[in-house]
């Protein structure tokens, strides 16, 4: 009896192994498969299982072309001087990140006042209670000091007081008068902003974060007045929103400026002209910041005469700019670190 399975084994085999595949066609078992035909007894059958051999060795020798073939495969016609077998560029990330919304506006504003004549300083993520109150008249025990939800932390100061972690940006009041001093003897003006993280133990909603920026912005010279207070940020939000706004102040109260105000301007949206806008709630004014005249003790405690140097100080939430300007409903959003809110800038 013929062994077909076997033989098949056999020369399947060796067209695996063979540089020549083509050859196992002419292979002396083949041709001895062959001549037995006419010996058969049934020479039909014989001949039928004889040639089914043959094509299976056939389509294995097809099959191990067709693999040489795509090893060896080669960009003919490529001129450009890359690699056309490299990674497909699709399965690249195409997406490396942006800058925070709130670190492009502070780069904007600090542009801002950068050209009209203010020095930019950081504040601090720790300090303590002189900086934060007493410096800026708030006296031990003063009840303004509760307005601020201030977080405490265990450690001490000097003083036996916690730490802080600044509610606002007026903590950086004092060492810009120390730091800058110097200029008024020189016959020229204290000017500096101070855009920074502040914090405070509030409830949260929309509209109110724990951590939040403000820009606060000091500025102190010979015959210094409100009108130039009014008129520097009313140039500042005009510059900043690219448009000409009217300007508001409401008398109001801050231990540390004397008058103090509370500043508005006309809704860059709507203008009150839109009774169902959402950016000032139909009233045509969005309460922006808390400002005034820094009051005489602030000056003096920091060494500088009130009766020869007046100046000016605000305080401006960023936070509160940015969502007008882009119309953020949520202050939520900018520390929420989602990634479909972030790419959005
Ligand atoms: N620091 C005040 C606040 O956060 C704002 C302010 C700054 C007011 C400077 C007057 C002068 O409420």
């Amino acid at each position: 009896m013929t062994d077909f399975d076997q033989i098949e084994q056999q020369l399947v085999e060796r067209v695996r192994s063979s540089k020549e595949p083509q050859s196992v066609l002419r292979a002396p078992e083949l041709k001895a498969l062959y001549a037995q035909i006419r010996t058969a007894d049934d020479k039909a059958a014989f001949g039928a299982a004889v040639n089914q051999l043959k094509q299976r060795i056939e389509a294995a020798i097809a099959e191990r072309q067709s693999d040489t073939l795509a090893a060896a495969r080669t960009p003919i016609d490529v001129t450009a001087p890359m690699d056309v077998n490299a990674r497909i560029p699709d399965t690249l990330p195409a997406y490396r990140g942006s800058r925070h919304p709130i670190s492009q506006e502070i780069a904007r504003l600090s542009d801002i006042f950068g050209r009209m004549g203010y020095a930019v300083e950081d504040s601090r993520e720790i300090d303590d209670q002189f900086h934060m109150f007493e410096s800026l008249n708030f006296p031990k025990g003063h009840p303004a000091r509760d307005d601020y939800d201030t977080f405490m932390t265990v450690e001490h100061d000097a003083d036996g007081d916690p730490l802080i972690a600044p509610a606002h940006t007026s903590t950086m009041q004092y060492r810009i008068l120390k730091k800058y001093r110097s200029q008024l003897d020189r016959g020229e003006a204290i000017a500096a902003i101070v855009p920074d993280r502040v914090f405070r133990n509030e409830d949260l909603d929309a509209r109110h974060e724990h951590t939040f920026y403000q820009v606060e912005g000091v500025y102190v010279a010979e015959g210094v007045h409100a009108g130039m207070l009014i008129a520097t940020l009313q140039e500042f939000l005009q510059e900043y929103y690219a448009q000409t706004l009217d300007v508001r102040v409401n008398p109001f109260y801050f231990p540390f400026t004397e008058p103090s105000f509370e500043f508005a301007l006309s809704c860059p949206f709507c203008k009150g002209t839109d009774s169902t806008c959402k950016v000032c709630s139909g009233e045509g004014w969005v309460e922006l910041l808390g400002c005034g005249m820094i009051h005489p003790n602030v000056l003096k405690i920091a060494d500088i005469d009130p009766a020869v140097y007046t100046g000016f100080a605000f305080g401006c939430g960023i936070d509160r700019l940015v969502m007008m300007k882009h119309q953020i409903e949520d202050i939520r959003h900018f520390e929420s670190a989602k990634l479909d809110f972030l790419r959005q800038f």
